[in-house]
């Protein structure tokens, strides 16, 4: 994830934190803070240490272990700027304009404010995979046009100058842990959006998440039921439940037939407080101590470092530097 703000919102935890937490035993896994990703927007030097920061010390908040996974700051492992430089000298310049992501941010920046870090994005995506021979990549459904690039990429590297990489498969969360905005539900949560009344952070109060629960839109329907379609916000709040509770969304629906829309964001108020009072104290705390949560990050992108240079000095090798 970038560090593009102070907090992460519930939406990564459901969507992306709370899925890698479950691949740590089975997969020997790499997770890293993408602060160079983060440089193609406009950002404060202080700001974004102090963001980057946050953001892992929410990965361990959150149940990503340092001592079982990876988990690393991406500019602390030189390899991937070098690898990217790499790839996109093998990169076809329409290849890199097809991905959508890149016509969607340049048209909502303009010319002017579009700079070429942001075309070349999913190349150095491509470099952070492919440095750890990835056999997977869990990413959103909005991510799988990049990795299907990155398969591209380590697919002509090989033939052209001999086998370096591992070529990846991406593994798709299902459609059902998205997470939409509470004050606009058929719009993704995100931590980027413009106004924050509908999103829900990590880091924030539990009671500021409590009321923002409250004020939730819904429909004048007034019966709990999952519907996408015609009700998108009680679909929504569902949704959040369901996953926080690991509870069927039919069984929520009975247990709140004939009850309020109050009674059913009462209920989810308290069980996003339980699930996240505690990952909001575990995080602070862990920021409380900056000195020692350095010292975490440093020490794994040591170990990080070790295979990413294994996989960069044979692709130097391969291509004559
Ligand atoms: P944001 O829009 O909050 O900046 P990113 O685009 O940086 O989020 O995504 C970081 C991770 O969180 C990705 O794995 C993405 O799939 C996941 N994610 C982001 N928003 C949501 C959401 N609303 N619902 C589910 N998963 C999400
Ligand atoms: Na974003």
């Amino acid at each position: 994830m970038q560090p593009s703000a102070d907090s992460l919102q519930i939406g990564n935890y459901i969507g992306a934190l709370m899925q890698w937490r479950n691949l740590q035993d089975a997969y020997d896994a790499f997770f890293s803070v993408v602060d160079l990703h983060a440089l193609t927007q406009p950002n404060d030097p202080a700001e974004l240490r102090e963001k980057t920061r946050r953001t892992a010390a929410q990965y361990i908040a959150a149940g990503i272990e340092p001592s079982r996974s990876t988990l690393y700051v991406q500019s602390h492992v030189r390899a991937h700027a070098e690898l990217a430089w790499v790839l996109s000298t093998i990169t076809g310049f329409g290849e890199a304009g097809r991905m959508t992501q890149f016509k969607d941010k340049s048209q909502r920046y303009g010319a002017d404010n579009t700079n070429v870090g942001l075309f070349t994005y999913p190349v150095l995506m491509a470099a952070d995979i492919l440095l750890y021979q990835a056999d997977i990549v869990p990413v959103g459904d909005d991510q799988k046009q990049h990795v299907e690039l990155t398969r591209d990429l380590a697919e002509r590297f090989n033939a052209r100058y001999g086998t370096a990489f591992t070529v990846p498969t991406p593994v798709i969360q299902k459609e059902t842990a998205r997470i939409y905005d509470l004050q606009n539900p058929t719009a993704k949560m995100s931590k980027s959006a413009e106004s924050d009344a509908g999103v829900l952070w990590l880091l924030d109060d539990p009671a500021k998440s409590a009321k923002k629960i409250m004020r939730a839109v819904t429909d004048s329907d007034g019966s709990v039921r999952f519907d996408r379609e015609n009700k998108p916000g009680v679909s929504n709040l569902l949704v959040i439940y369901a996953a926080l509770t690991g509870t069927q969304i039919p069984a929520i629906e009975d247990e709140y037939a004939g009850r309020g829309y109050g009674d059913f964001k009462k209920g989810l108020a308290e069980v996003v407080v339980e699930e996240f009072g505690p990952v909001r104290q575990r995080a602070l705390d862990l920021l409380a101590d900056p000195a020692e949560l350095d010292r975490v990050l440093a020490a794994n992108a040591a170990r990080a470092d070790e295979v990413a240079d294994r996989t960069l000095a044979d692709v130097y090798d391969k291509i004559g530097l």
